[in-house]
């Protein structure tokens, strides 16, 4: 599949299994005594839609305690491959989140910018308490620091595809994370 499009494997299907289970534990643990009584105080998890889509999915199934899920979908003005920290929300949550422990849950973080304005957005909205999970993020490249409490892979600064992530919308059903051959944008 995507013959020579793919110039290395960054993280193996293997790798995101097993980090995914980590951070579903670590989070699991954290959460335990919060979300204990019932299911107006289950944790919400909010996927970034479209990339987030694969590890929220795989995430939720790994998480050993009840969670309740919600998508948002944010768009940032920039080109294709940088974002502008300008954003737009496309789709918002359905419910309300306020007095609700929220995990926001990413594929990406890259300059920051987008989940920067994301926490903004939803503090204002009352949550009792609101963190961040992402599988990558890319610490060269950020530009505003973002309190992440759970991280997958520091990765380097390049353009990535795969689990989730596309370029021109494609890749994203590529099972492991992989750097795009620069053929591709040519
Ligand atoms: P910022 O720069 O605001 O960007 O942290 C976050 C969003 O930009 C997208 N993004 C990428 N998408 N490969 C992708 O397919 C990448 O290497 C990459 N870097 C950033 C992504 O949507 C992320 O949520
Ligand atoms: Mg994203």
């Amino acid at each position: 599949m995507y013959d020579g499009d793919i110039s290395s494997v960054l993280v193996t299907e293997e790798q995101v299994r097993e980090k995914t289970a980590e951070l579903a534990q670590q989070v699991a643990g954290d959460y335990a005594d919060l979300v204990r009584d019932g299911r107006e105080s289950d944790l919400v998890l909010i996927g970034v839609l479209k990339g987030a889509v694969m590890f929220m999915t795989d995430f939720a199934r790994a998480l050993p305690i009840p969670a309740q899920l919600e998508f948002m979908a944010v768009s940032s003005y920039g080109s294709s491959t940088s974002s502008s920290g300008v954003v737009r929300i496309l789709k918002d949550l359905d419910r309300d989140i306020a007095g609700r422990h929220v995990l926001i849950v990413e594929d990406i973080i890259d300059s920051g910018l987008t989940l920067n304005w994301l926490l903004g957005n939803l503090q204002t909205r009352s949550p009792a308490s609101l963190e961040v999970v992402t599988l990558l993020r890319k610490p060269d490249a950020v530009k505003v620091d973002v309190p992440v409490r759970y991280v997958g892979f520091d990765i380097p600064n390049e353009f990535v595809v795969g689990y989730g992530l596309d370029y021109a919308e494609r890749y994203r059903d590529l099972p492991y994370i992989g750097t795009l051959d620069p053929s591709v944008y040519a």
